[in-house]
């Protein structure tokens, strides 16, 4: 490999392992330009220069750009030198295992907040102030856990605000909860672990998550008290105890104190997936799970409801034994999760925007729900909602073929989504259920997405 560059002209890295004539750079600038390496209209280097860094004649530079200049790959105009030209290049074939876009009109699947509502200005102000403390030491690598100054913030916010029993040496940070998953997996395994179990009713990417890292995925049954721990099995099991996911139940106060001593006695990791907890609109508050037995149970959040998905920031408390184990994890995955980002959070959340955000947020969100509930009720009185407590979706039982709701709305442009979506084996689910996310579309977007809504629920 070789490369160039110079003060106008792109930075190349050209493969011109062997002879080093015309040919190769021929072949080299062109297999660059047909992979979309060197993008159309990226600059290249003065062939004076190119010729320089690769220790070649300039004419072989001059004569390998002739010919695809000549050919139409390049094009060279007095004055602005040497440019990849705009050609018509193949579109590469669409990877399938991608998620395809949704290209609904109105996008009421669960999962995401309004993102429209990101604090931009709040996060900036935070991002800025980060940056300028920051002290030098922080650019480098340091503790895989994550930086000490979120770590502290977050022991602090959770205990207050969600009743965890957290402390800074105990806290980890990742890159999602999905990392979370995959980093307790791992670990779960390591320790000779051969199954975790999972709501029967859940997220299907934290199922393939623990697939991926060799373990078998059980499935709890979920009634409306929540996950049965009588039929609790593996040697973990992921649980959503304060808003059930995508049933909205919280797990009763019995079933909690059972799914611990379970845990205790088993000798399993329990995961408590906190992942809407800063919205709950009822006043009887649903506390952490965590807190009735911090070293069995493993208490996670995530800014991916509070804030928004693609930040990939997400917490992890851990009972003593298994910090280690997780911190050797979590080193093997990414060693640690991108620093500026957590200052940015950690200065956040000091600064009070974050309290402020959330508070914000679930006004927001709480009027949402309350007009969706309202409207429901006049305009489809046969529809049972349900899980209206607390998050960003709740969930309709519908007395009709919810997949047959499903496809009529997505043909008008709605995009929803059924129970039997959610469920570890969809053909066994019965319920019809429709899920509704009312977090997703921005404010403008909203009445008119609730009015399809009722108009494919038929009325
Ligand atoms: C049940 C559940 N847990 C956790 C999360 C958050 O995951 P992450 O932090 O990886 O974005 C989601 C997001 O959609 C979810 O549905």
């Amino acid at each position: 490999m070789e490369s160039s560059g110079d003060a106008a002209g792109a930075d190349l890295h050209l493969d011109l392992a062997a002879a080093r004539g015309r040919n190769e750079l021929v072949r080299a600038l062109h297999e660059s330009i047909r992979t979309g390496r060197l993008p159309a209209g990226t600059r290249l280097p003065s062939s004076r220069s190119l010729a320089k860094d690769l220790g070649i004649a300039r004419n072989t530079v001059a004569d390998a750009y002739g010919q695809l200049v000549a050919e139409g790959w390049l094009t060279a105009r007095q004055g602005s030198g040497t440019v990849v030209a705009n050609r018509a290049s193949t579109p590469p074939a669409p990877i399938m295992s991608l998620p395809q876009a949704k290209n609904f009109r109105y996008d009421l699947t669960p999962g995401s907040p309004d993102v429209a509502t990101f604090p931009r200005g709040e996060w900036l102000t935070a991002a800025r102030r980060a940056l300028t403390v920051a002290p030098n030491e922080a650019f480098g690598l340091g503790d895989p856990r994550g930086r000490i100054e979120l770590r502290r913030m977050l022991a602090d916010y959770l205990a207050r605000a969600r009743g965890v029993r957290a402390d800074p040496e105990r806290i980890l940070i990742c890159s999602g909860y999905v990392q979370a998953v995959s980093l307790l997996s791992e670990v779960v395994k390591a320790l000779g672990g051969t199954t975790i179990a999972v709501e029967e009713f859940g997220y299907s990417l934290h199922r393939d998550v623990i697939q991926a890292r060799g373990l078998e995925v059980a499935a709890v049954p979920v009634d409306e008290l929540g996950a049965q721990p009588s039929q609790l099995t593996g040697q973990g099991v992921l649980l959503t105890p304060a808003h059930q996911m995508p049933t909205g139940v919280p797990l009763a106060p019995e079933r909690r104190t059972a799914a611990v001593e379970w845990a205790r006695d088993a000798g399993a990791v329990l995961i408590e997936d906190d992942y809407d907890g800063e919205f709950r609109y009822d006043r009887q508050a649903v506390g952490a799970l965590q807190a009735l037995d911090p070293e069995r149970v493993v208490y996670t959040g995530t800014a991916s409801k509070s804030l928004a998905p693609g930040l990939r920031l997400a917490w992890m408390v851990l009972p003593q034994r298994l910090i280690e184990p997780v911190i050797a994890a979590k080193r093997t995955a990414d060693f640690q999760t991108a620093t500026l980002d957590q200052l940015t959070l950690a200065e956040f959340i000091a600064s009070g925007h974050y309290d402020r955000h959330v508070r914000r947020s679930r006004l927001h969100y709480r009027r949402r729900r309350d007009r969706l509930v309202e409207l429901l009720a006049v305009r489809a009185p046969d529809v049972k909602v349900a899980g209206i407590s607390a998050g960003l979706h709740v969930l309709l039982d519908v007395p009709a073929d919810a997949d047959d709701i499903v496809t009529r709305a997505a043909r008008q442009g709605l995009g929803l989504a059924t129970l039997s979506n959610y469920h570890v084996n969809p053909t066994r689910s019965t319920r019809q259920a429709v899920i509704v996310g009312y977090g997703t579309p921005p404010d403008h977007a909203y009445p008119g997405a609730l009015d399809l809504l009722c108009q494919v629920l038929g009325v």
